[in-house]
């Protein structure tokens, strides 16, 4: 009997196995990767649940943004998910094998988007001419370009569009940004480009105020944002007020507002078409009256459903099968709808496309995102530790490119951050990543700066050093600490300067004072991989002893400073409020943070506000100090313009790369997951809400600090002055023998 039924078992599951769909989920279930929003609305966790419960045959996979997804198509851990045709064109260097099943349109047009150029017929000559005299010093109606994907235009297009008809400049005295406002400013006589044109506010009014013509069209000549002639309307008005002659814009709402494809009570258009027309791409142009299907300079896909090639049939029957009562279903067939944001039933592909061949049937599209670059070509060089870490730049990079963030990012990989340092100073890369340990390192060493900082305005998640002790030990004031024993994360790095300073400044101490009788042990791992021999063995081990140790290697960072504590081999630890947390939260896994030792911080006089003796970012890119103000104003644009795209200013779910968020599973990759904003060094002046907290460390990280040669020079000292007097009495007991 027993082997009977294990024989039937075992046939059907056989039988189950043959039975198993295309897909890579539990029995061949169909993955769908969907990105969760960041809005309050989780499209994710309302229903996937749906999909699981039903027997839908399908999965979710919650994908930290578009490019993931498709990584996850890659490596065939996911089928399929909706793309948006930028996700394309990021992705297509990465060679993923994927064939497009279905277009997603919401409205009954062929393109999501078609771009075309409407002009005053007083610019026109008598005869169809080159765009290039047709449009020479007139005024333009600029289509702003904002970090909304909403708005008709992207950067890149909006550039595309300008390389029609301008060519492309090259000055290498300036960056490519001013560029190409340059040109622009030099080819029209007048324009009104509203809004900002780069992130740094400063360096905006500065551009502004260099090319005023640009804003010179305006209905305000203050050129912002809520000005009556910005964005996609605003370029129609600004053509309809005949304050400009011409004017790129979507068709749809040109038409809409010549009334072209609805009529006013009267039966007449809305407005006079007779006036304008439409201008093409080979300098001829078209009227605007009785003309549904002018001449189009762009076209933009729609969004489209994207399928490993293995599960593309699956995805076809499936999606094909989508119709429009199932929008409105309240089960799994709704819940897909809904997962896809599908509005009405989907265009299917016929026979599936690859990516490239779908976006090749779009005018224009493919073109503007090949454009030829400046000769020689520029880029930023950003320096990377890890392959992991080089990875992520990469896609960084694509996702920057699409949205015509310029120069490109240039990735490269060394073996650690110090080498990154010296390779910035050698001028190989032009920038590298590092946390505040760094800070000394990077400008003592290598001559270095930070130029951008990663910045987040909670306290309790900045990089901070805070004085913690045992609860039970009575040590209350920071005077309390002289003669215990004190843990350091890292020598040379933030808690250790900070340390030393306010110990100096404190009790009128000097270096060596302050390091070798303050406390009477300390521990500062990294002391013994000082390149140059400049500190002696004996000094070494003084500074290791008490610390943690794996074999014969000591161990550094803010948690063996805190295991040094917990343990009892230190009475106090420099450590950040965010790793003092992670042990009081119970987030620490090894055994040694499962036991009740509580920790408190001390705080000092100076500070009972926030109770740290020093503050600073969690991340900096830091950059060679005599940077040309062109190279910095580059460097400074694209990553702040990489922030604002790619950081934590979009709601939108579509968020196409995460520059923060986890990389392939793994947190803080190149930069960090707390991360607000990237900003520069201007967050220090007087109005900005850092400028008013207390003990900096990047401010003062360099003044008058203690260095390696005051160990080196006052080695001969002992520690505390028992511990001197404790070796001079076995050298002497020694000695006597
Ligand atoms: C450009 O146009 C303006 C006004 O339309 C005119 O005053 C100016 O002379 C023109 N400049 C050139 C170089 O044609
Ligand atoms: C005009 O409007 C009708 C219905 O409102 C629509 O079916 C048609 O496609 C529109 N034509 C164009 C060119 O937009
Ligand atoms: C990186 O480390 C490897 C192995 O440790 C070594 O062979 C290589 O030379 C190092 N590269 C650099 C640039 O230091
Ligand atoms: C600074 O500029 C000088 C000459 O302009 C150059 O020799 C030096 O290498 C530069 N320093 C750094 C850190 O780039
Ligand atoms: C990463 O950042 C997000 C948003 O800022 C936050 O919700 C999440 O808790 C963070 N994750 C970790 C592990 O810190
Ligand atoms: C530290 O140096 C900065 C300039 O590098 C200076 O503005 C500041 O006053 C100095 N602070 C102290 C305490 O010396």
């Amino acid at each position: 009997m027993k082997v009977l039924c294990a024989l039937f078992l075992f046939c059907v599951s056989v039988r189950l196995v043959h039975l198993q769909g295309p897909g890579s989920g539990t029995n061949g279930n169909l993955r769908l990767c969907v990105v969760e929003g960041r809005g309050p609305f989780k499209r994710g966790a309302t229903f996937c649940p749906l999909l699981d419960d039903e027997n839908s045959g399908l999965e979710c996979v919650l994908g930290t943004d578009q490019l993931d997804c498709l990584r996850r198509i890659g490596k065939n851990t996911v089928d399929f998910g909706v793309f948006s045709p930028e996700d394309l064109i990021a992705a297509q260097w990465a060679d993923i094998d994927v064939l497009v099943t279905d277009e997603l349109r919401n409205r009954f047009r062929p393109y999501a988007r078609s771009i075309v150029a409407v002009v005053n017929r007083r610019i026109l000559p008598d005869r169809p001419s080159s765009l290039d005299f047709v449009l020479h010093n007139t005024t333009l109606c600029h289509p702003v370009v904002g970090v909304d994907d909403l708005r008709p235009l992207s950067d890149t297009l909006a550039g595309y569009l300008e390389s029609l008809i301008i060519p492309r400049a090259c000055d290498p005295s300036l960056t490519l940004t001013e560029n190409r406002i340059k040109a622009l400013s030099e080819f029209f006589h007048k324009a009104c480009k509203a809004g900002p044109w780069v992130p740094d506010v400063g360096r905006d009014a500065e551009l502004k105020g260099k090319y005023p013509n640009l804003c010179a069209g305006c209905a305000n000549p203050a050129c912002r944002e809520d000005d009556k002639y910005w964005g996609a309307t605003g370029a129609l008005e600004c053509l309809l007020d005949n304050s400009g002659d011409t004017m790129w814009g979507e068709l749809y709402d040109v038409q809409y507002i010549f009334g072209l494809n609805s009529t006013s009570v009267s039966g007449e258009p809305m407005l006079s078409s007779k006036q304008f027309a439409y201008l093409c791409r080979d300098g001829t142009w078209q009227a605007i009256e009785d003309n549904l299907t002018p001449c189009v300079w762009l076209n933009r896909p729609w969004p489209v459903v994207i399928a490993k090639r293995k599960a593309a049939e699956a995805v076809s029957k499936l999606i094909g099968s989508l119709k429009e009562d199932d929008m409105f279903n309240s089960h799994w067939r709704g819940a897909l709808t809904s997962l896809l944001e599908i509005r009405q039933p989907p265009t299917p592909v016929n026979p599936p496309k690859t990516p490239l061949d779908y976006l090749a049937s779009a005018q224009g599209f493919r073109e503007a995102y090949s454009q030829s670059g400046c000769d020689p070509p520029r880029h930023i060089t950003l320096c990377t530790t890890s392959n992991l870490e080089r990875n992520k730049c990469e896609w960084l990079s694509e996702a920057g490119a699409v949205y015509g963030i310029n120069p490109p990012l240039q990735c490269v990989v060394r073996n650690s951050t110090r080498d990154c340092l010296k390779a910035v100073k050698a001028g190989e890369c032009d920038v590298a990543v590092g946390d505040s340990e760094w800070l000394m390192a990077s400008t003592r060493d290598y001559g270095l700066e930070p130029v951008l900082y990663e910045t987040t305005p909670i306290v309790e998640k900045m990089d901070t050093v805070v004085a913690y002790v045992r609860n039970g030990d009575v040590l209350t004031k920071m005077e309390d600490l002289s003669g215990k024993r004190a843990a350091f994360p890292l020598f040379d790095g933030m808690a250790w300067h900070t340390v030393l300073q306010y110990i100096k400044n404190k009790e009128k101490l000097n270096c060596a004072e302050a390091m070798f009788d303050y406390f009477s042990e300390i521990c500062a791992p990294g002391i013994e991989e000082m390149d140059g021999g400049v500190i002696s063995q004996m000094n070494i081990d003084k500074f290791t002893n008490g610390c943690i140790k794996n074999g014969d290697k000591v161990v550094s960072g803010e948690i063996a400073a805190l295991q040094t504590l917990v343990e009892g081999k230190s009475d106090v630890a420099f450590i950040s409020f965010k790793t003092a947390n992670l042990y009081l939260n119970k987030q620490i896994m090894d055994p040694w943070a499962d036991n009740d030792v509580d920790i408190m911080p001390v705080c000092p006089d100076e500070n009972k506000k926030y109770c740290y003796l020093s503050w600073s970012n969690i991340g900096h890119i830091f950059a060679s100090r005599n940077l040309t103000d062109m190279r910095r104003q580059e460097i400074v644009n694209v990553f702040t313009k990489l922030d604002q795209r790619f950081g934590e200013h979009q709601p939108s779910h579509n968020v196409m790369f995460t520059m923060y968020g986890p990389f392939n599973h793994a947190m803080d990759v190149l930069f960090h997951n707390n991360t607000k904003t990237l900003t520069t060094a201007d967050m220090y002046k007087n109005t900005h809400p850092y400028a008013s907290m207390p003990l900096n460390f990047e401010r003062t990280v360099t003044n008058d600090s203690c260095q390696i040669a005051d160990l080196a020079r006052d080695s001969v000292n002992g520690f505390a002055p028992t511990f001197s007097l404790l070796i001079s009495c076995l050298l002497l007991t020694i000695l006597s023998r």
